[in-house]
């Protein structure tokens, strides 16, 4: 491997004057989700912070926090991209809350699609382009009643919910991302409702049934999209893919083909472009001891606020990965938790060296979404985890950027990163 800041070594960085150049028209942007940013959803998250009860899951601690009104991003959105367009990003990932489309089953909500409606507007006004997220790990109070995506009828519900996006938003979208995480989402986040309810951990068929409902959904969503959306739209999901290795590789290849490369396969022919949220190296590690160990994030150095191991060259594994698809491919997330703003700015420019590495081996990589734009409400963590490139004060709702942003803002300006 080439001698590169793999993690951060300052003084190596420093006497490198490398710059790497990105391709023309790369996208650079950074990314949210709704429930996350906005405030004041009334989703199956928001119904579950109303639950005393606290969970020890394997070890890790859960407890559901409100969100209230989280970033006020619902509110504050044209001022949010007025800083975006100030950092220099040329495109902004954001997603629609499906519970405000459609609150009650088969009941869609007009003022609410206005509202996405001038949010897309207002990022174009900027000339920023906007990706939209149809489904980011949050659903309708009602659809969730129903068996949320253990009911055979999910992907019909889901695509009647789309059906009614495309046909009425008004303002053009070319890139539409159909589900966020669906492996991640059904493997930990489904689980983790049913537990949350107090009902049975789901078994593995109830997580196998979710997917391929998840599939399904996809799918059908494609269809739909391509069937009433612009004619330059262009539809993918955001998949997070992790780079496995360790022993046995056996192991290693069942990781690799349940988390990375199921779902990929199932819809390769549903698919225009691949998302990628890349975040985490999993040394597998099997061992009697303590079984939870056996997928083991964490023996690096160097860890974000939450643990989670900083591995940059992973992420030219996983793209070199991706080839196979022959399919362009957009970094939909990748990020820290990092309050103190200590790790970002090498994060980024140490993440970037392997994506731009990977370009170079002919990998058609097209942008990259930094997550996030803005602190946020990071799911059963609640808020204390902070993932922005601008910082946020819950009491006064100030917006501060923070100085990785800057950093990052000036790639963004010369498409090229200075290492
Ligand atoms: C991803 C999620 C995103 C955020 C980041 C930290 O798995 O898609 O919403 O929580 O992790």
């Amino acid at each position: 491997m080439a001698a590169v800041p793999r993690i951060f070594v300052p003084s190596v960085r420093n006497n490198m004057t490398k710059i790497l150049k990105f391709p023309k028209g790369f996208l650079w942007g950074a990314a949210t989700s709704a429930h996350q940013v906005e405030g004041g959803n009334k989703n199956e998250w928001w119904a579950w912070s109303y639950k005393k009860s606290k969970m020890d899951i394997l070890g890790i601690k859960v407890q559901i926090s409100k969100t209230g009104r989280a970033a006020d991003h619902y509110n504050c959105y044209e001022e949010d991209f007025n800083l975006v367009k100030k950092l220099n990003q040329n495109a902004h990932r954001f997603s629609i809350e499906w519970s405000r489309i459609e609150p009650k089953e088969g009941q869609f909500n007009f003022k609410e699609l206005k509202h996405y409606q001038n949010v897309i507007r207002a990022l174009k006004e900027r000339n920023i382009i906007p990706f939209v997220t149809l489904h980011h790990f949050t659903c309708p109070i009602w659809f969730y009643r129903k068996g949320n995506w253990l009911n055979k009828k999910s992907p019909d519900y889901f695509n009647r919910y789309v059906e009614f996006f495309i046909k009425n938003i008004k303002e053009e979208v070319d890139f539409y991302i159909t589900i966020n995480e669906p492996i991640n989402y059904a493997s930990w986040y489904l689980p983790l409702q049913g537990a949350y309810q107090g009902n049975k951990w789901p078994n593995l068929l109830d997580i196998l049934r979710a997917i391929k409902n998840l599939i399904k959904a996809h799918q059908k969503a494609y269809k739909t999209l391509h069937q009433y959306g612009p004619k330059n739209i262009q539809v993918g999901i955001a998949k997070n893919n992790i780079f496995f290795d360790g022993r046995p590789k056996i192991l290693v290849s069942l990781a690799d083909w349940y988390w990375n490369r199921m779902f990929l396969d199932k819809i390769k022919n549903e698919q225009d472009f691949i998302g990628l949220n890349y975040y985490f190296h999993s040394r597998i590690k099997p061992g009697f001891k303590n079984p939870k160990n056996w997928i083991n994030q964490n023996e690096n150095k160097i860890v974000s606020d939450l643990g989670w191991e900083i591995y940059p060259e992973g992420i030219y594994h996983v793209l070199k990965d991706l080839k196979k698809y022959q399919k362009p491919i957009y970094i939909t997330e990748n990020g820290l938790a990092d309050e103190k703003d200590k790790l970002r700015e090498n994060f980024i420019k140490d993440h970037l060296y392997w994506i731009h590495k990977a370009i170079g081996e002919e990998i058609d990589i097209r942008g990259y979404f930094h997550w996030s734009l803005m602190d946020n409400y990071e799911w059963e963590k609640g808020f204390w985890p902070r993932f922005g490139l601008i910082e946020i004060d819950y009491k006064t709702l100030e917006r501060k950027i923070r100085p990785s942003a800057e950093v990052y803002a000036k790639i963004c300006q010369e498409n090229a990163v200075f290492m």
